[in-house]
């Protein structure tokens, strides 16, 4: 398995819970490690240009109102098969619908209010890592 790196958002639903550090154990107890990190307010255009990808999507604007609402916590997870391990933990998008034991199972409100965003693919976490983060605030 090739040690990989993926984005890790924790949500503002979470922050406003104070819930920032159970999301974090259970990342840690999956093998991931916290290699770079951040709390950050996002602006609207932050948002939007993270979010690109959506902007024709119904939810757009709700998605971008949402992530802009409070505080996130940005981290750049390290490990073995690193976005998929990750995605396994978070769990489905919709908390309907994630395995129980999940994150998104455990804490999330709603398929908005869904506590945390993983990168879908290796390519697409390397363009969501330089989004955030300059090569030398990752410390792995
Ligand atoms: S996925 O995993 O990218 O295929 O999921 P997807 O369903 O395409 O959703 C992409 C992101 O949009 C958020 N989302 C919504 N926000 C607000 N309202 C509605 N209805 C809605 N539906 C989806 C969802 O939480 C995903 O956020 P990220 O940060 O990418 O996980």
């Amino acid at each position: 398995m090739a040690k990989e790196r993926t984005l890790s958002i924790i949500k503002p639903d979470a922050t406003q819970r104070n819930i920032t550090g159970k999301i974090i154990d259970r990342l840690e107890n999956a093998g991931l490690r916290v290699v770079a990190q951040k709390r950050l307010k996002l602006t609207k255009e932050q948002a939007e240009g993270f979010y690109a990808v959506h902007k024709e999507r119904p939810f757009f604007n709700d998605l971008v109102s949402f992530m802009t609402s409070g505080p996130v916590v940005v981290q750049v997870l390290e490990g073995d098969d690193a976005v998929a391990k990750n995605r396994e933990v978070m769990g489905a998008t919709n908390p309907a619908d994630a395995a129980p034991g999940t994150i998104r199972a455990d804490f999330a409100e709603s398929i908005e209010a869904n506590s945390v965003h993983g990168s879908d693919a290796p390519e697409t976490a390397e363009q969501e890592i330089a989004f955030f983060f300059k090569d030398d605030e990752i410390v792995g």
